[in-house]
């Protein structure tokens, strides 16, 4: 039994670890741990404590894989809940698709039966009205936020704001592996846009005959590059754990215009290796493990390459 979870975990893995114990199914047992994470004011990337689109709107996104039958559930710009992981879960139990967004994603959620009144944050709403009134012209604040909003969108490259997510990925009991993900996605974002987190593929992926891969911090990268497949689908072709995620790395370093920054690979295999990489992230990376030889998660430091 093995937990890679990236550093805004601190809260939620514990509790998954705990049902991995008791035997429980991996993937219900990670959405149980990402669930904690959403509702954690301290992690300022997912959930209650992210950040806002440009228009003060909490959207979230979220996904849920069982890389045993390799269904898929997944959510984008979620209104109207924090619950986003298991409005993604139940889009895979309940539903013949596999992702809503918008406003089909927040009814669905409604259904059921998650909803919550208070999904920003004061101290969100304070730091991006500041934002607003630093960045939107004085002639035009009246009228915010019916204004073109494409010229506002180099604030969504704020350095003081991250570009993160929460990812939580392992194999239970049965060697069973799943993934999955949440975030509110980048501070100040276009209303409506998607990041890689509920994207198959670029933000996440599984598969129990190899393993798994999900990613945190530039999703406009990943998606170009289907980094997590690309993971998990090297594996298939023979490479071991180190190689494949080295070949998702080299994929983006070879994009040489849009949108770049870093991007934190977090990988698993069937063998229970792991191994979480910082591709041109300036800070120190952190991430949390567990497997059944700990007695609790341990935070650990990425490898820079
Ligand atoms: N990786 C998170 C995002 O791009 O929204």
């Amino acid at each position: 039994m093995i937990i890679l979870a990236n550093s805004e975990a601190t809260n939620g893995i514990g509790v998954s670890a705990e049902l991995l114990q008791q035997k429980h199914n991996v993937l219900d047992a990670l959405v149980e741990g990402i669930s904690i994470v959403e509702r954690d004011p301290n992690v300022r990337s997912a959930g209650y404590g992210g950040w806002p689109n440009m228009i003060g709107e909490m959207e979230f996104d979220a996904a849920v894989m069982d890389g045993t039958t390799l269904e898929i559930g997944a959510v984008g710009a979620l209104q109207g809940t924090l619950s986003a992981t298991k409005t993604a879960y139940q889009v895979m139990k309940r539903l013949p698709h596999v992702m809503l967004t918008g406003a089909g994603a927040t009814r669905f959620a409604k259904e059921c039966g998650y909803q919550d009144d208070e999904l920003l944050m004061p101290d969100s709403k304070r730091v991006w009205r500041n934002k607003i009134d630093k960045v939107v012209a004085a002639d035009q604040l009246n009228d915010f936020p019916n204004i073109p909003l494409a010229p506002l969108s180099n604030i969504i490259t704020d350095p003081e704001r991250v570009r993160d997510t929460t990812v939580f990925m392992g194999m239970g009991h049965d060697n069973h592996i799943a993934a999955c993900t949440s975030t509110s996605g980048w501070a100040w974002k276009y209303p409506g846009r998607l990041g890689d987190s509920p994207i198959p593929g670029a933000g996440f992926y599984a598969d129990s005959r190899f393993g798994a891969a999900a990613c945190t911090h530039t999703g406009e990268m990943t998606m170009r590059a289907g980094t997590s497949r690309a993971i998990v689908l090297a594996m298939q072709l023979g490479h071991n754990l180190e190689q494949s995620v080295d070949l998702a790395v080299a994929e983006l370093a070879n994009l040489k215009c849009g949108f770049l920054g870093g991007v934190v690979i977090h990988a698993i295999d069937k063998h229970q290796n792991h191994l979480v990489v910082n591709f041109r992230c300036d800070e120190t990376i952190r991430y949390w493990y567990w497997d059944e030889s700990l007695p609790k998660p341990v935070q650990r430091i990425a490898t820079k390459v």
